[in-house]
């Protein structure tokens, strides 16, 4: 199994191009169900869940090639298969949002529960009323989700969600595109990964209208086109390098990104003394200082702090001049990288969904693992800014949401390799 290896201490200096979002590109790829036309995507970022949520969609039917680059071509011309089983949604939670685009193109669909995951128990009950909100009847069977259209198909109607879910707003979204009349969606998430659906669905023939924002208006449409959409930059890709950066000291900036997209961690890093100057598509992240100062923060929903970027910042706040507190508020269990980032020296005491880390002068290398993509990465921050070697485990989290990640950081100077046994 591969590892990756950190000889701790060297400053970060040069640049990071920032790749398309993960959390954007797994649906826009469930999109692609939705019309028998082409779907090219630019700006795909190369993982092994995009990776795996293609051999998902092949296996409905759908034609996919890789590149050249950064490509995905995507052709769903014919629909042969309406059934995800088991085996291929625990894997990947986000293929669960197949069920909704299958059932808006099929009429019907068969989709394992995706069930518990190592960061809470994360039920698709929202997901369930917001399609039922559209007509279908569900029925809930030995694990699997087994949904079934009216006969003219789903219709438009009124979803309010007690909580905006991102994964149950952009199910209703991909659903409602091909819904006849229109659907509402009240308290949908904001995150720029729903604009970034909501633009390609718009280019597809759906009228959307506040995507990204907390009312949603679709329009279906009776059939979708083809269309060529580039991947939103990744803003936990860009979080993490930044939060890179800050742990080991250097100057860095950070290519074809949406700074605005990040506002809530420029705040916290300017707090934390490290300068952030951000450009049109760039942000530049320098620290210079020796001592970072402890910074509160609270994880919610956009424009809130993301909780996929609060394992990097508790990295980042065991190296603080003080005590900073971490209030987790997604996730129920999203503290896993406390005890591992303790291995490495690290003071954090957890209490419920709140984490206390007071600074210490210095981390120490050591091995660790995750289990998790973030908090996995967390470990390779840490790793950065300690001394000696650190040797993270399980690196297939990682390969999960971070393209080339050991190339990007030795290109600024990191001592870091991936080692296979
Ligand atoms: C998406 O998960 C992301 N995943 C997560 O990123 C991210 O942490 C999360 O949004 C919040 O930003 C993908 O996009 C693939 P939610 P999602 O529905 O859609 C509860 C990463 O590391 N809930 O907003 O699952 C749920 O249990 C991953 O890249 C229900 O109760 O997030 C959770 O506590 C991790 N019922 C909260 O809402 C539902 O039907 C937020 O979940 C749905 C959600």
């Amino acid at each position: 199994m591969d590892r990756i290896v950190i000889q701790g201490g060297a400053r970060l200096n040069g640049t990071i191009g920032i790749s398309g979002a993960k959390n954007s590109a797994l649906k826009l790829m469930a999109a692609a169900l939705l019309t028998d036309e082409t779907v090219v995507l630019e700006n795909m970022p190369r993982l092994a869940d995009s990776r795996y949520m293609a051999q998902l969609m092949a296996r409905l039917g759908v034609q996919i090639e890789e590149g050249p680059g950064s490509r995905m071509t995507l052709d769903a011309g014919t629909i042969t298969g309406v059934f995800a089983s088991y085996d291929l949604v625990r894997k990947m939670r986000a293929t669960f949002n197949v069920l909704g685009p299958l059932l808006a193109r099929e009429g019907r669909a068969k989709v394992s529960l995706p069930g518990g995951c190592a960061i809470g128990a994360r039920p698709v009950d929202l997901h369930l009323k917001a399609l039922e909100a559209l007509g279908a009847q569900i029925e809930l069977s030995e694990g699997y989700v087994i949904a079934e259209a009216p006969k003219g198909g789903l219709v438009g109607g009124e979803i309010d969600l007690p909580f905006a879910s991102v994964g149950a707003t952009e199910h209703a979204m991909l659903a409602a595109s091909l819904a006849r009349g229109e659907t509402v969606i009240e308290n949908a998430a904001r995150e720029p990964e729903l604009a970034d659906l909501g633009e390609m669905l718009t280019s597809m023939g759906a009228l959307v209208e506040g995507a990204g924002t907390s009312t949603v208006k679709i329009q279906g449409q009776k059939s979708l086109s083809g269309v060529t959409h580039s991947v939103v930059p990744d803003r936990i890709e860009t979080a993490t390098y930044a939060i890179a950066v800050a742990a080991a000291g250097g100057d860095v900036t950070l290519t074809g990104i949406r700074p605005d997209h990040n506002k809530s961690l420029w705040h916290a890093l300017s707090e934390a003394g490290v300068s952030v100057e951000t450009g049109t598509d760039t942000v530049r992240i320098m620290r210079k200082a020796d001592k970072l100062k402890a910074v509160d923060i609270e994880t919610q929903p956009f424009p809130g702090f993301p909780t996929d970027a609060q394992a990097q910042f508790m990295a980042l706040m065991a190296l603080a001049d003080g005590a900073s507190v971490i209030r987790e508020t997604i996730f129920e269990n999203r503290f896993m990288h406390a005890p591992e980032l303790a291995r490495l020296g690290a003071d954090i005491s957890v209490h419920g969904n709140e984490a206390i880390v007071r600074g210490v002068d210095a981390l120490r290398g050591a091995p660790v693992m995750a289990t998790d993509l973030r908090a996995s990465v967390s470990l390779v921050i840490a790793g950065l800014a300690a001394e000696g070697e650190t040797v993270v485990n399980r690196v297939y989290h990682l390969d999960r949401g971070f393209e080339r990640l050991e190339a990007k950081l030795a290109g600024c100077g990191a001592q870091i390799e991936r080692r296979s046994d």
